[in-house]
């Protein structure tokens, strides 16, 4: 529709040259928006205020050419058009548009807008990511929602995307940690928890910043593991495994599941020939016994492909893992969920990966997010003040449990029901409240707002959903798409209507602009439209049939687009809460 509009304004601009009405000039990129009040109709255009700039006439006077034009298209696909304001173009679109789409909605189900758009085109998303060996910090939730919903975007629109998990079990940090735990452990990692190996590193390296043997030691070691030595990498394997085991039960707790987990370790044999082509392509330079790259531009600082004593860094593992995926999906797309203070890092990975010549054809995207912040300040788990994030998931479901056992449509589920409604609340509120804005923006944690029955928050919709599920199961009646003709929509309605054929176009923008917070904004002023019908008119006791109808195909519409709407962002809806 949208595209449709575009074209006749162009066309009619078009025209309006050739008749000399307007001089000549290159027409620019029509923009539609939809407009944030009723009033100004379902899309407004700048074009006349972005034409005045070139032409020198006054945009009123330029929209209200270009309306005459349009009102003068035969079978246009709105009902009116209006000049308002400085010089916006308003679009009314007709009324039978809006009951189509209700139809082709009611046909589809949980399938409108799913799309073949990016068939053939394949993605690769970096996201969550966490490190061995710490506590999954909240920066690494954060990096699993969003990213796990541009997945979800990605797939809906038809791409083959590939999720894959950078775990960081790699580095000279793992030299540190050996070396506590063959100080202090005797070099027995069995029993210990994450938690623990945390703990061991934070004080190893707070004690060797007065002790600079054990700063050698931890670089030994490092060196050791890196040549595959026996003890090192038995320690090192070990570690691996007791933190997997312990992110596994938190994805589980989330209900993600993230295609491969390569990690910075795997791509540890081909790290020589990333040095070796970079070398060969005359790319890096040796600097106090460093490898380093240098960026032409000079505009970021310098990277280290390897350092003084040999060891590689995260760069080059972050290089080998390009060239890997690149060879193996050949995607059009990578994508780094990862957090905003990465952004230097990923500058000069993408950078270098330009100067490499890798990649020609593929776009490579940084979605940083921001932090959390408590009431009080910053989240945090640097420095040991290590915040449980089990701790937090499992708070989110005892709250989310007391909201049920006061709720109008969860009277009568049983003791096992509101165990399982609870979980999905509770972890729904938590992945809502982290996708509600834009990911670069911080968000405050708080639990009023996060679970606010009444605000925008992940309940608010689940539970709109489970009343129009209750609306739909009373009524009884089967809603046969394309047979109904309405005519006649109170304003209640007629809002609603004009919602409803944005969904597809909504999923697309939250894919082009990586913001699956444009499908939160679409999902709450849709429910909060449906609760105002629900509020101020019957529906299962409307006294025309024809009202009871379209009242209830409006019901079945809201409920489609709030489960497919919500499980792209990864939170489970249910009938009952
Ligand atoms: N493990 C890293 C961290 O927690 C994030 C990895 C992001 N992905 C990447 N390809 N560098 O800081």
């Amino acid at each position: 529709m949208e595209r449709e509009i575009a074209n006749l304004v162009k066309k009619s601009i078009r025209e309006l040259q050739k008749e000399k009405v307007l001089p000549q000039f290159d027409i620019p990129e029509i923009h539609l928006e939809h407009p944030k009040e009723e009033g100004y109709g379902d899309y407004a255009t700048n074009a006349a205020l972005i034409i005045s700039q070139k032409v020198k006439e006054n945009p009123l006077e330029i929209a209200r050419k270009i309306k005459s034009k349009l009102s003068s298209c035969r079978r246009p696909p709105f009902e009116r058009v209006e000049v308002a304001g400085a010089g916006f173009i308003n679009f009314f679109l007709r009324k039978e548009f809006f009951v189509e789409e209700l139809n082709r909605l009611l046909k589809r189900g949980e399938k409108y807008g799913r799309d073949n758009y990016g068939r053939g085109k394949r993605v690769v998303i970096d996201y969550s990511s966490p490190n061995i060996a710490r506590a999954f910090g909240i920066g690494h939730l954060r990096s699993t929602i969003i990213g796990q919903a541009i997945y979800n975007i990605y797939k809906f629109l038809g791409y083959k995307v590939v999720g894959d998990n950078h775990l960081g079990d790699w580095g000279t940090q793992f030299g540190k940690l050996i070396a506590a735990i063959k100080m202090w452990k005797g070099g027995r990692v069995r029993g210990l928890s994450v938690a623990d190996l945390e703990g061991l590193y934070v004080r190893f390296h707070r004690e060797s910043e007065e002790h600079p043997e054990m700063v050698k030691m931890a670089r030994e070691w490092f060196k050791k593991l890196e040549e595959g030595e026996r003890e090192a990498r038995e320690i090192w394997k070990d570690c691996l495994k007791i933190s997997r085991r312990e992110f596994e039960r938190i994805y589980s707790l989330l209900g993600v599941k993230i295609d491969y987990s390569l990690g910075e370790s795997f791509y540890r044999p081909m790290l020589e020939d990333i040095i070796k082509e970079a070398m060969k392509k005359g790319i890096a330079r040796e600097s106090q016994g460093a490898l380093i790259i240098d960026y032409p531009e000079g505009d970021i600082p310098p990277a280290m492909l390897r350092k003084s004593d040999g060891t590689t860094t995260y760069l080059t593992r972050d290089l080998a893992t390009v060239k890997y995926r690149l060879k193996r999906w050949k995607p059009e797309l990578i994508i780094y969920e990862v957090g905003a203070e990465q952004s230097l890092h990923l500058k000069q990975l993408f950078r270098a990966v330009e100067i490499f010549g890798w990649g020609k054809k593929t776009r490579f995207v940084h979605v940083a997010h921001g932090l959390y912040l408590t009431k009080g300040g910053r989240l945090s788990t640097r420095r040991g003040e290590t915040i449980h994030l089990e701790d937090v998931l499992s708070e989110a479901v005892s709250r989310a449990k007391k909201i049920i056992s006061q709720s109008e449509t969860g009277r009568g589920l049983s003791e096992k029901e509101k165990e399982r409604v609870a979980g999905m609340v509770g972890i729904g509120a938590i992945k809502y409240n982290d996708l509600l804005e834009k990911p670069l923006k911080n968000i405050v944690f708080d639990w009023e707002k996060i679970l606010n029955l009444r605000g925008n928050s992940g309940p608010y919709l689940q539970y709109t959903f489970a009343r129009c599920q209750s609306v739909l199961l009373k009524s009884k009646t089967k809603i046969i798409p394309g047979k109904m003709r309405f005519s006649h929509f109170n304003q209640e309605e007629e809002a609603i209507l004009r919602e409803i054929y944005r969904f597809p176009q909504v999923v697309r923008s939250a894919a082009e602009r990586f913001s699956p917070n444009l499908i939160c904004g679409f999902l709450f002023a849709l429910s909060q439209k449906y609760n105002l019908l629900y509020g101020l008119h019957p529906i299962l006791k409307a006294r025309e049939e024809e009202k009871r109808l379209l009242r209830l195909s409006l019901t079945k519409a809201v409920a489609h687009l709030l489960k497919s709407g919500l499980t792209i962002l990864g939170i489970s809806v249910s009938e009952r809460m």
